[in-house]
């Protein structure tokens, strides 16, 4: 059977019941910090840096370099739900976290504010029109400072393909079960996520796609951008356990600079 998908799922997925069910990844101190040390070591991040981190989710990278004593994080995400909790961290951490709404396609900010910017945790390859990670990288390119590096964080097509399992489920606590069964096409995976509640029943059915690049892929799409210097490393998989992730752990860490 078919996995239909909403052209418009990402815009409404990333909520609270995606940090339980991506909990094992988004939610896990100890893999945040292991993904902050990557951003450090690829990244020519100082400490008073202008940092943007493009589709920053619940800002937990950001917080983590705040902690770390970096002074200019901005997250940008189109999740109102995650914007807002990462607000209530900044809040209880006391620290100034930069909170933006707004789609990474167009991000609203003038041209070169950023000095470096990255993009993890798997965040492209969402939207199905064919441009839109050409025009997120674009976007990057155009709000990056001359000399400034962007780094992104995406899955491994190739090692996805490798590894391919048509159905996962795991266990969230006592009370939680999320299923998911998936499809694979010629550069994509589609796959439905059912999470199923002891408590309250059929908490969600939803039905999602991700583009898959290769590496070449990825790297030619931060050519086009006018990225120099781009440089792929595979095989990330922050996760100390093997295991079925979802789209976690088979990464691939892509930089490039903007020339100076
Ligand atoms: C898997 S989450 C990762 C979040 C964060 N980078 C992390 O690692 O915790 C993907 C995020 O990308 C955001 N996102 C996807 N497409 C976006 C777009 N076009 N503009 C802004 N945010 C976007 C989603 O709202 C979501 O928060």
């Amino acid at each position: 059977m078919d996995i239909k998908v909403d052209p418009d799922w990402w815009k409404t997925l990333f909520d609270d019941i995606y940090l339980l069910t991506d909990a094992r990844t988004v939610c896990d101190e100890d893999i945040t910090r292991l993904e902050v040390n990557v951003i450090c070591e690829l990244l020519p991040i100082q400490n008073d840096s202008r940092i943007l981190d493009l589709c920053g989710g619940h800002g937990r990278h950001s917080l983590e370099l705040l902690a770390r004593g970096f002074s200019s994080c901005t997250v940008l995400d189109y999740s109102q739900r995650l914007i807002h909790l990462a607000k209530a961290k900044a809040t209880e951490y006391n620290v100034a976290l930069n909170l933006v709404l707004g789609d990474a396609r167009d991000a609203g900010f003038q041209d070169e504010s950023f000095d470096h910017i990255f993009i993890m945790g798997n965040s492209l390859g969402y939207i199905q029109k064919p441009d839109a990670d050409q025009r997120i990288m674009g976007e990057a390119f155009r709000l990056l400072r001359k000399g400034g590096w962007f780094l992104a964080d995406v899955a491994d097509g190739d090692a996805i393909k490798r590894t391919f399992s048509a159905s996962a489920w795991h266990e969230i606590g006592d009370d939680t079960v999320v299923c998911r069964r998936r499809k694979l096409k010629k550069h994509a995976i589609h796959a439905r996520e059912m999470i199923l509640s002891k408590e309250k029943g059929l908490i969600r059915d939803q039905n999602y796609a991700i583009r898959l690049y290769r590496p070449q892929a990825l790297s030619a799409l931060m050519q086009a951008a006018g990225f120099e210097k781009v440089g792929v490393r595979t095989g990330f998989s922050p996760h100390k356990c093997s295991g079925d992730y979802g789209f976690m752990n088979h990464r691939m860490l892509v930089t490039g600079q903007k020339a100076i």
